[in-house]
């Protein structure tokens, strides 16, 4: 049988070069390797666990479906589909969630973050996100899942719930591991933490035009271009890993070593930095204009996807239903 892989984003906006680099390109590499059947979801359940936007819901998820279309994700390949569609979800949130304790899920590092940012908004499917989170990826008994590093608290969750019911009720599910790509830590444009769709001025989308890129990246700071050791912090850092993802490994060393020496200029690197962006931007907005007049298509390849996802599904609840005694 073909292993699994389960992954999924979050509806809060069109997607940016951290999402692309983190955790589109290893569903893509995944996707395209025959050993693996791959399953891949706008995750709009927990969207919900953050402030949003009834009116424009609808319209989010079918901007990260665009997005992983229009960047390779083909069904052909994978099933692709909307989290909330697959009823057989919440069933095994509940039933988890019952072998997780409160105390667990206060002390996970995302949970503690998302209270400072909205201190008025600690809703119990907050706390609960992770489970939420173990239920999407061992409802297909996924052993691969393709996120940035930022993922790997919930993912240890996942496995922790694996063992719990695999010791307690003898299911049989396998540990899900991060399919980690390089780009698994997008630093921010902004020299400050990761790109995040979340802190404006800090990312560039995969839909910005090569005018909107060069503006981006005319706000990212610099300093002298010049000095005796090439920082590994600040906008300098964030500039250089960009050039290593998009223009290479030694176009980055030839920029340390101008750092080191006869000093970097910035403008001429920003601006060669933009094209190369934009170079391998265009095919996928290019893509994306012509799936946006299509939304036929995309309805019938979400349905397509459900189909998939729930034989699996139904079959795992199935059986996790047994184990607990409760058919
Ligand atoms: P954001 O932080 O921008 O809201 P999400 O939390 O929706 O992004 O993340 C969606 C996916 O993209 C996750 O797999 C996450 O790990 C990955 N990701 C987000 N930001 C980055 C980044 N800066 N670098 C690498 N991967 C990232
Ligand atoms: N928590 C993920 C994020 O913020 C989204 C997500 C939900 C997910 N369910 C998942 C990712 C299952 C991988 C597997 O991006």
């Amino acid at each position: 049988m073909k292993k699994r892989v389960l992954s999924g984003i979050r509806a809060t906006g069109r997607l940016h070069l951290g999402n692309y680099l983190g955790a589109v390109k290893g569903m893509l590499e995944l996707q395209n390797n025959p050993e693996y059947e791959t399953f891949y979801m706008v995750a709009d359940l927990h969207t919900l666990t953050t402030p949003f936007e009834t009116k424009d819901f609808q319209s989010k998820i079918k901007d990260i479906v665009l997005d992983y279309l229009s960047a390779g994700l083909d069904p052909e390949k994978c099933a692709l589909f909307v989290q909330s569609h697959i009823k057989e979800l919440l069933e095994l949130t509940y039933l988890f969630s019952t072998q997780v304790t409160v105390a667990r899920m206060q002390h996970i590092p995302t949970f503690k973050e998302k209270i400072k940012q909205y201190p008025k908004n600690v809703n119990v499917a907050l706390l609960n996100y992770p489970v939420l989170m173990a239920a999407d990826i061992l409802l297909y008994k996924a052993t691969f899942v393709p996120v940035g590093i930022d993922q790997e608290p919930h993912l240890e969750i996942a496995r922790e719930v694996a063992r719990k019911m695999n010791e307690k009720f003898g299911t049989d599910f396998p540990e899900p591991k991060r399919f980690i790509t390089k780009g698994d830590y997008v630093p921010s444009l902004t020299g400050e933490g990761k790109m995040s769709k979340s802190i404006s001025g800090s990312s560039i989308l995969l839909t910005d035009s090569l005018e909107t890129i060069k503006e981006r990246l005319a706000k990212t700071p610099t300093d002298l271009g010049k000095g005796d050791k090439v920082p590994d912090s600040g906008g300098v850092n964030t500039l250089l890993t960009l050039v290593e993802f998009f223009e290479g490994k030694d176009k980055r060393e030839n920029y340390e070593k101008d750092y080191l020496k006869d000093g970097i200029k910035y403008s001429s690197l920003k601006e060669e930095l933009a094209e190369a962006i934009y170079k391998e931007l265009k095919p996928i907005q290019e893509r994306r204009a012509k799936l946006e007049r299509d939304p036929e298509y995309i309805e019938k390849i979400l349905k397509e996807g459900s189909l998939k996802a729930t034989k699996v599904a139904s079959e795992t609840l199935l059986e996790v239903k047994k184990a607990m005694g409760l058919v």
